[in-house]
């Protein structure tokens, strides 16, 4: 039987590339996405004409209720999940601290930190060899910002990051002994659309100087790294942050 696996925020971006390359790989995978479904059907589509099997479902990862209904729609459509990647984030306008309300600090926080819980969560019910499952393997998609802080653009958004990687640590040991391992990879600066989101299309371009390898990453290369700790390539890994980034 395929293995099945939920990328949250798969419609673009990251977790586009590691839907392509895990459909190929014989996940059975739902593509989830907020707002783009037809972006998301179109991933659908390119993994079925690979001769993959995928499934598309809208669900806002930050409420509770969206989160535990597309669980049960994945368990009806696809089967137990094995695998779960909490890729969706998002990030805001760059700007200091003294113009940051409380409406934009919780929407970063309910996305980014919320509803990577509450999808670990629903994952960690189903994995759990203690609750009757098979075990399995959730990564994290945290970034080098819980690093470096993202000072002056969105230091907001890296905190929201250095919640996911204590996060990944704690539960990670949590449910070890339970068949399911937890990762987390943070990549650097990125070409995918999110930096629109920030108000600077082109950052990878002004960014790239300061990474020792000279040049932005491709969602492909961070999708490979997601796809080895998923795998049983990396059976005694647990609770590891692995750089995506360049050397940056
Ligand atoms: N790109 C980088 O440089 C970089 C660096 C470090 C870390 N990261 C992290 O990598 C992950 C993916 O980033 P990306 O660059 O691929 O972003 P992206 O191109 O902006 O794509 C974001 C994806 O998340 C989905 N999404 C947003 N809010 C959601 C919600 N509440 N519920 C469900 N889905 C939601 C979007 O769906 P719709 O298309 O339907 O709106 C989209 O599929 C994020 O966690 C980001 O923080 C990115």
């Amino acid at each position: 039987m395929d293995e099945v696996l939920i990328i949250t925020g798969a419609s673009r971006g990251i977790g586009a590339a590691t839907a392509r390359i895990a459909g190929r790989s014989g996940y059975a995978v739902c593509v989830n996405y907020l707002k783009n479904k037809v972006a998301a059907m179109q991933i659908v589509e390119e993994i079925k004409a690979d001769g993959g099997h995928a499934l598309a479902l809208g669900a806002d990862i930050s409420q509770e209720e969206e989160v535990v209904k597309l669980f049960r729609a994945v368990d009806d459509k696809l089967g137990k999940i094995s695998a779960l990647v909490n890729n969706a984030g998002i990030l805001e306008t760059q700007m200091r601290i003294e113009n940051m309300d409380a409406a934009r600090l919780n929407r970063v926080f309910l996305t980014n930190i919320t509803g990577s819980f509450l999808c670990a969560k629903e994952a960690v019910k189903r994995m759990s060899t203690k609750n009757g499952g098979k075990g399995g393997a959730i990564v994290n998609v945290s970034s080098a910002a819980a690093r470096l802080g993202s000072a002056g653009e969105y230091v907001d958004y890296a905190a929201s990051k250095g919640a996911i990687d204590t996060f990944t640590r704690g539960l990670a040991q949590e449910v070890a002994e339970e068949g399911i391992r937890v990762n987390a990879v943070r990549p650097g600066v990125i070409d995918t659309d999110i930096h629109a989101s920030g108000g600077e299309p082109g950052r990878v371009e002004r960014v790239k100087a300061s990474v020792p390898m000279k040049r932005g990453g491709s969602a492909e290369e961070v999708a490979k790294a997601i796809m080895w700790l998923l795998s049983s390539e990396s059976s005694y890994t647990t609770g590891s942050l692995l750089e995506v980034s360049g050397g940056r």
